[in-house]
């Protein structure tokens, strides 16, 4: 096992979810339909045509949930249902809406529990994916729009801002493979969703800073290694996909400009001074790892390159995603050679699916995901031992929930659910990562 450093005071601990992951309810109290719920009713579309029309049934379960986050961590990252708030995307507001947000937030705070809060976790309302979804430039008015009711009706009691999650995701799984919601492919839908999701970031944090320059406001970026899948992988192949997942988003924001790779492709969608407003020094940058990727060149797809198989030598968790503790390592060192000026860290999501069973007592025993939770949590001090800036350590995720197209087979929670009658019951790792966060990470034994 790693060894552990001592993280600096006042680190930042908690567990992160998402709106649509764990709501349900999603015809309730005049919520709008999102391109996720029409997605989800797509055939073909989700393992085992599953959908999240009840998911977690956290609309209905809100102070259970409340009570059981506050006895996990001092800080909650969830995210914020844009077809709640405007039903079809722009125009009215739906009070209702804002009046659960208004609960959970209040709720936390009561309890103690400082909220951070993306804006928005992939549930774009269905009405303007109709008029072209993050395809259209417009996007970045409309996001603007709704981020402003945002921060007026919440902005008093939240301080921790997140505005877009994981843009690569967006972009790449819902604009190019069609493997996420809105099931779009090519490039001529993955290029102007990718400058646009870049120009939204730009334009919502000058925007917000503009309203309230003492509000604490980020973006979160997914952050994997991108690696050959054999000694005979082109390296051309793994630096195309290294564009395609991750410089295509940190080049812009952080250097103001596109990797060459992407350029041809993307200039016909970039206006005037947009990349200036694509380079932001946001207050903090969100960090999710999960595995690195390992890369096959394959000419049928975009950037002539694809997921690999993963190699043999690593353990792996129930997706078949390798454990590699030092690939995290790894990527926050890199991060930071690379990228000179890069904003403080907040690990916003790490985790990892493991087949977690009740036994015949009704209580979860999670002992991988304990060791899981260990290495990397330990990894993560040895970055911040040498010299990245990280901040705080969000676990994806509080409970089990609709994990997207794979839906409800992955159990990535510290708290199981049970499919059936929805019953919270806490993992053993949820307890042991209490006590980690009791003990500012000082690691308890598994
Ligand atoms: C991330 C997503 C999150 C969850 C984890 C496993 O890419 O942001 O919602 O699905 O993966």
């Amino acid at each position: 096992m790693d060894h552990i450093h001592a993280f600096p005071r006042h680190f930042i601990w908690g567990t992160s979810t998402a709106a649509y992951q764990i709501e349900g309810a999603v015809t309730a109290d005049g919520r709008g339909t999102s391109i996720w719920d029409t997605f989800c009713h797509t055939p073909g579309t989700i393992k085992n045509s599953e959908n999240a029309d009840i998911a977690c049934d956290h609309y209905n379960r809100l102070e259970e949930d409340l009570d059981l986050i506050a006895t996990t961590g001092p800080h909650y990252r969830f995210s914020i249902s844009w077809p709640r708030v405007l039903p079809h995307g722009t125009g009215q507001v739906n009070e209702k809406g804002i009046d659960f947000y208004n609960r959970l937030i209040n709720g936390l705070l009561e309890r103690g529990v400082t909220p951070w809060v993306t804006m928005y976790h992939w549930d774009l309302p269905q009405a303007l994916q109709d008029k072209g979804g993050w395809t259209h430039r417009d996007i970045s008015n409309w996001f603007q729009d709704y981020a402003h009711i945002l921060l007026d009706r919440f902005g008093d009691r939240v301080n921790n801002w997140m505005i877009v999650n994981e843009p690569s995701a967006i972009s790449l799984f819902g604009h190019g493979y069609g493997f996420h919601a809105p099931g779009l492919t090519g490039l001529e839908n993955l290029m102007p969703a990718t400058h646009h999701l870049n120009l939204t970031i730009g334009q919502v944090y000058r925007m917000a800073k503009s309203l309230c320059p003492t509000l604490n406001i980020g973006s979160t970026y997914t952050r994997m290694d991108q690696r050959p899948e054999t000694p005979d992988t082109p390296l051309t192949a793994v630096e195309s996909f290294d564009c395609l997942w991750n410089r295509n988003f940190y080049d812009p924001l952080l250097l103001g400009r596109y990797p060459a790779q992407t350029l041809p492709y993307i200039k016909r969608y970039i206006q005037n001074d947009d990349m200036d407003i694509v380079k932001t020094d946001l207050d903090f940058i969100g960090i999710q790892h999960y595995a690195a990727i390992y890369v096959r060149e394959d000419s049928a797809k975009i950037y002539g390159a694809f997921f690999g198989d993963n190699p043999t030598q690593f353990e792996k968790t129930g997706l078949g995603w390798p454990i590699d503790p030092d690939g995290f390592y790894d990527c926050l060192m890199h991060l930071k050679k690379t990228y000179p000026h890069l904003p403080p860290i907040i690990i916003t999501e790490n985790g990892a699916v493991f087949d977690d069973t009740l036994d015949k007592n009704g209580t979860c025993h999670d002992p991988k995901r304990i060791a899981f939770l260990k290495d990397y949590i330990a990894a993560l001090s040895r970055a911040i031992a040498d010299g990245v800036d990280v901040r705080g350590y969000f676990a994806w995720t509080l409970m089990d929930n609709f994990e997207w197209a794979e839906g409800y087979t992955p159990r990535f929670g510290l708290v199981h659910v049970d499919r059936a009658t929805l019953k919270r019951t806490p993992k053993s790792s949820w307890q042991w990562y209490r006590q980690l966060i009791q003990n500012n990470g000082l690691l308890p034994e598994g």
